[in-house]
């Protein structure tokens, strides 16, 4: 069973964003079932890298979406982003530089933020980017 699953839920309700926020949870996956199979440490460590660099492609997505001058909460989402980025980063260098270092606190730290983060203030980016005509990125049907 995967470790974590999408769900409507999740949806910010524009295509870009939620088909981003899906290949994360396909990526987060990757990492845990790497873990789950005892794979080696370069393979996991591959995993880790291919999620750290999709999130930097991710938040970069969103953040040059929003502007700081009109999103209220640009700095609190950029704060957010940093705080996955540097404990994604921090957990793999733990698990590459000690031995037996257990990945089970990682997975569990990045699939409460990724619920709490886009179930939460990535929800806030629905109405800001529709509000200012963002229709290209195309809404997924929610209301
Ligand atoms: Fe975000
Ligand atoms: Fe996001």
């Amino acid at each position: 069973m995967a470790i974590l699953e999408w769900d409507e839920s999740m949806s910010v309700g524009v295509y870009l964003i939620d088909e981003q926020h899906k290949e994360l949870v396909v990526l987060i996956n990757n990492i845990a079932d790497a873990v789950k199979a005892s794979a080696s440490v370069s393979e996991v460590s591959r995993f880790i890298r291919r999620f750290y660099n999709y999130t930097i492609v991710h938040f970069q997505t969103e953040e040059s979406l929003m502007d700081h001058n009109s999103y209220a909460d640009y700095f609190t989402q950029v704060r957010e982003h940093l705080d996955c980025s540097t404990k994604a980063l921090e957990f793999h260098r733990r698990f590459v530089e000690e031995a037996e270092f257990d990945l089970v606190e990682f997975l569990e730290y990045i699939v409460g933020w990724f619920r709490g983060h886009t179930t939460g203030i990535d929800q806030g980016l629905t109405e800001y980017l529709v509000v200012r005509g963002q229709t290209h990125l195309e809404k997924s049907g929610k209301a």
